[in-house]
Parts: C-alpha cells; structure tokens; sequence
C-alpha cells in the first residue's frame, strides 16, 4: 500500500551541521487520523507514526516537539500566520501546497486505497461512477481532490475529518472512503471484519513536513529526516506501524 524502501536510499550528510540548539518547536497536526497522529485516549497524548518520526528527527537535530492538536480545515492558514512552526500531518506534498509552502524531502510514499464494508468489498469505481453510492473522504484533502476525479463530485460526500468519513461507512451513509494506504491498513485492522481495503492501485502522494514559505528550520529537519534514513531508524518506525 505504500514504499518507505526507495527513500532509504539517501545518503546521510558526512558531518552533522544541524542544530536547531534545543528549540520548541510548535507542531500542528490534525490527530484524527490513524495511525499517523491519534489521541491517545488513556493518557490524553498525540501519538502516532508521525509523532515518532518528528521525536527521533529532533534527537538528531536538537529540537523539541510540542504538538498541538488541530483541525485540517485552516490547519495552513495557521501555518502561514505563524501560529505553528511546521505541521506534519500525513500531508502530501502537492503543487498548489507547495506555491505558498515549503515542504521537508519527502518521508514516505502512500498509495491512496478505497475501504468498503466487507459485505460490500467486490465494488468498483464504476458502481460509484454509475450514481447512487456515495464515496467519502476529509474536506480539503488529495483523497477528497481524486474522489471526484474518479467517481464525479455528485458521487462524493465530504467530512471534516476521517473519524466522521468513517463512522458514516459504518452506518452505510456511505459506501466506500478513499484515504491514504497507510490509513485504510490500519482501518482495516481496527475494523477487522466490518471494513475492508477494496479498490487499491490508485494514485501515490509523497508526505512531507510543511513550514512556512522561506524558513530555514526546513534545512535542519531535512539534514535529521536523512539522518533517521540512513541509520534504520525509519525502517523501524515503518515496520512498528505497517509491519514490514
Ligand atoms: N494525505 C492527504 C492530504 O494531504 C490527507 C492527509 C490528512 N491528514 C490528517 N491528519 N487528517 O491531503
């Protein structure tokens, strides 16, 4: 469903220049969304894939994470207006995204895969296509921007995050929700037996760290992203969460 593997490749840098000199760093991202960022419910914390890369990134380049749990929709404009440093949230690295944002190299490459009731897990873009059935994904997103690529607006249904999309496929509000493959695995898991990832193959997004237009900060990460890459500190993140 995804490829962390290619991204492995790059070298780390000979000598460590990056020090972000113990930092804060203010993080937004929107924890509705498994298993990159989540509340943990027991101790009220932001955990997730991403949380870990951000953790392991900033002990390599001397930072301090502090996430702050947001909502997607605005999630950039408060970017730009200085509210959060960076944002990592499964974001994709996008031409429209990157005209008034600067994104990280990319760390890692989902696939975007359709979840569909088991009981309904033969159907097809064509049944979506042909009316009636509706897709779901989150408002503002690259799933929401290829749903109706694929199955025409009128056929899509849009939430404001993907717990909403999902608990709507459950209810068959819905009848499928396009998100990225690293989610609809970890759906799948959660709803084993209810949800099922049915229509794969589709388009593949690159997820990147954002910062605001010209910040340098984008540098030091970049060097500590590497840096977690080459000592197989991200293969064991990937192989946490999706096992491989
Ligand atoms: N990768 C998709 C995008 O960037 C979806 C990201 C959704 N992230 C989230 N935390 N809800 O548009």
């Amino acid at each position: 469903l995804f490829a962390a593997a290619a991204l492995t490749a790059l070298a780390a840098p000979a000598v460590f220049a990056a020090d972000l000199e113990g930092r804060v760093l203010k993080i937004g991202t929107d924890a509705t969304y498994p298993p990159m960022e989540t509340v943990d419910e027991s101790t009220g914390q932001i955990v997730g894939f991403d949380v870990d890369v951000m953790n392991a990134i900033c002990e390599k380049v001397n930072c301090v994470p502090n996430f702050v749990n947001t909502a997607w929709d605005g999630i950039f404009a408060a970017l730009q207006q200085g509210e959060f440093d960076l944002v990592i949230s499964g974001v994709s690295i996008t031409p429209e995204r990157e005209e008034n944002m600067d994104f990280s190299e990319p760390y890692i490459i989902v696939s975007q895969a359709i979840l569909l009731q088991v009981d309904n897990a033969d159907m097809t873009l064509d049944d979506f296509k042909a009316g009636g059935q509706k897709l779901a994904a989150q408002t503002g997103t690259t799933n929401a921007q290829l749903a109706e690529e694929l199955v025409g607006r009128e056929n899509v249904s849009l939430y404001d995050n993907f717990s909403a999309a999902i608990l709507a496929l459950q209810n068959a509000d819905v009848q499928g929700v396009i998100i990225d493959g690293t989610s609809a695995s970890a759906y799948e898991q959660e709803f084993a037996g209810e949800l099922a990832v049915g229509i794969t193959g589709l388009q593949s997004d690159p997820l990147g760290i954002v910062f605001q237009e010209g910040d340098a900060t984008v540098d030091a990460i970049n060097e500590g992203l590497a840096a977690i890459q080459a000592d197989g500190t991200m293969d064991a993140l990937v192989a946490k969460y999706w096992g491989t």
